[in-house]
């Protein structure tokens, strides 16, 4: 058989999502900076040439620089359509209205630093180390909930549930609300690195995605009367200098960005370090051995596994990237799963090292600018959800093979659908 190609990673074959990486060896090889019609963009695969991209805000925006097939462009059609009914018309008009606030992931400086700034004041290191014993009491409390079987389905149990309640807690809204809040979060992932959403998944993301909407708006006028100790408080009050406050489509889309940046890809995250460790039983002895390796091997697995595969720029100009000429308004996916295995910045790339040197930094959160604003977060998670497990669970082992495992039908987030597992309880 021959390796995945590109067209496979963006067609979601099943074995081009669970390995990409010879694609994007092939292209940083031969063609580091191609022109996709598949995707409508170019890609870029080397390392440098990611970072010299991300450095450079003011030529390749953030702004407008969703996918071609992503939720907005399908709201706007739907939107010009005669033919599409009044009720998801409105649902469209509606989302369209809010994902076209620019805010975080899709704005540009200077609104972006002005949001930066009113954000950052929520995601303290004081707040996220405080959180540190809840997210060790949540992760204790998930395992009880399954130590006693003997097996479970990773997935569902443990990785969406952790990082859920985590930000329902930070937000401040009901642990209650949990199921929900994954129905809108894929409500939003549905159309994000997937080409081919049919009328009826459109429609059900729509349903979740007002449904979001609803419950969001209530809650930001009811933190309005009456504030309280929360990420969402925060971002209702949120003013610096005596500038304006956010617009509520301006805080919608922020919550969205929490909800989606913040859970799915943790949830890939914790599941895929699970999966590396019970297909490598020298990585496992080694972190059995010694838990303090838990720490260099959440940064290994999200250099080599990168939760987000790669995201959207727009030049503002013309200009070039790895010499490749890029005309005013191109879009460019910046693969950072490939840069993050790029062998000139990490030797022996494809390998989870977990006395790596002299690396230099990875970009699974992103750099410069838009550098996650979650990062700090999501290492704790991380951190305190594989050292639980470990401390609670023996002999943890995959039901079947690694080629049975199903990876999530999406490009840019590298993730799997569901792992189950047999283990011992200690
Ligand atoms: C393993 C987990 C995570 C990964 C891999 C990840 C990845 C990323 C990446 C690659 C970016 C940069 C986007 C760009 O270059 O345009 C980003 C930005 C962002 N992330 Fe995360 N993220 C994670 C967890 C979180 C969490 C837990 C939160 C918050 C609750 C969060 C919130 C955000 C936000 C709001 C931004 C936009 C920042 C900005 O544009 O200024 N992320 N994330």
């Amino acid at each position: 058989m021959t390796a995945p190609s590109f067209d496979d990673v963006f067609g979601l074959r099943q074995e081009a999502l669970r390995c990409p990486y010879d694609a994007y060896r092939v292209a940083r090889r031969d063609d580091p900076v191609f022109w996709s019609d598949r995707l409508g963009a170019y890609v870029v695969t080397r390392y440098d040439d990611v970072v010299d991209v991300l450095r450079q805000p003011e030529t390749f925006s953030s702004a407008e620089a969703s996918g071609p097939r992503s939720v907005t462009p399908i709201a706007a059609k739907l939107v010009a359509d005669p033919d599409t009914p009044p009720e998801l018309r409105a649902q469209a008009e509606r989302r369209l209205h809010v994902s076209k606030a620019a805010v975080l992931l899709n704005c540009d400086p200077p609104t972006h630093v002005r949001q930066r700034k009113l954000v950052n004041k929520g995601f303290t290191a004081r707040r996220i180390n405080g959180m540190a014993d809840e997210i060790r009491r949540t992760a204790e409390s998930l395992v009880d909930g399954f130590a006693a079987d003997g097996r479970v389905e990773l997935v569902s149990a443990f990785s969406v549930e952790l990082p859920m309640t985590v930000i329902a807690e930070l937000l401040g809204v009901p642990h209650d609300l949990h199921g929900t809040f994954k129905r809108w979060s894929d409500a939003f992932t549905a159309g994000t690195g997937n080409f081919d959403l049919d009328s009826a998944e459109v429609a059900a993301m729509f349903a979740a995605v007002d449904e979001f909407y609803d419950y969001f708006t209530e809650q930001i006028s009811s933190r309005r009367a009456h504030p309280r100790d929360d990420l969402l408080t925060d971002v209702v009050t949120a003013r610096i200098g005596g500038e304006e406050p956010l617009q509520l489509a301006e805080m919608l889309q922020m919550l969205v960005q929490f909800l989606v940046a913040g859970n799915e890809t943790t949830t890939n995250l914790l599941t895929t370090i699970v999966y590396r460790l019970v297909t490598d039983a020298e990585l496992m002895a080694s972190v059995r051995r010694d838990p303090d390796l838990v720490e260099p091997l959440v940064e290994e697995v999200l250099r080599a596994e990168s939760p987000v595969q790669g995201l959207f720029r727009r030049a503002r100009q013309a200009t070039t990237v790895g010499g490749v000429e890029i005309p005013e308004g191109g879009l460019l996916w910046l693969a950072y799963g490939s840069a993050n295995r790029d062998h000139s910045a990490f030797p022996s790339g494809e390998d989870v090292l977990l006395d790596r040197t002299e690396n230099q930094p990875h970009l699974a959160f992103g750099r410069g600018e838009h550098f996650c604003l979650g990062a700090g977060l999501a290492r704790l998670e991380a951190r305190i959800g594989i050292q639980t497990l470990l401390a609670r669970l023996d002999d943890l082992a995959l039901v079947g093979t690694a080629e049975d495992v199903r990876w999530l039908p999406n490009f840019v987030l590298h993730g799997i659908s569901a792992l189950p597992l047999t283990f011992r309880a200690r």
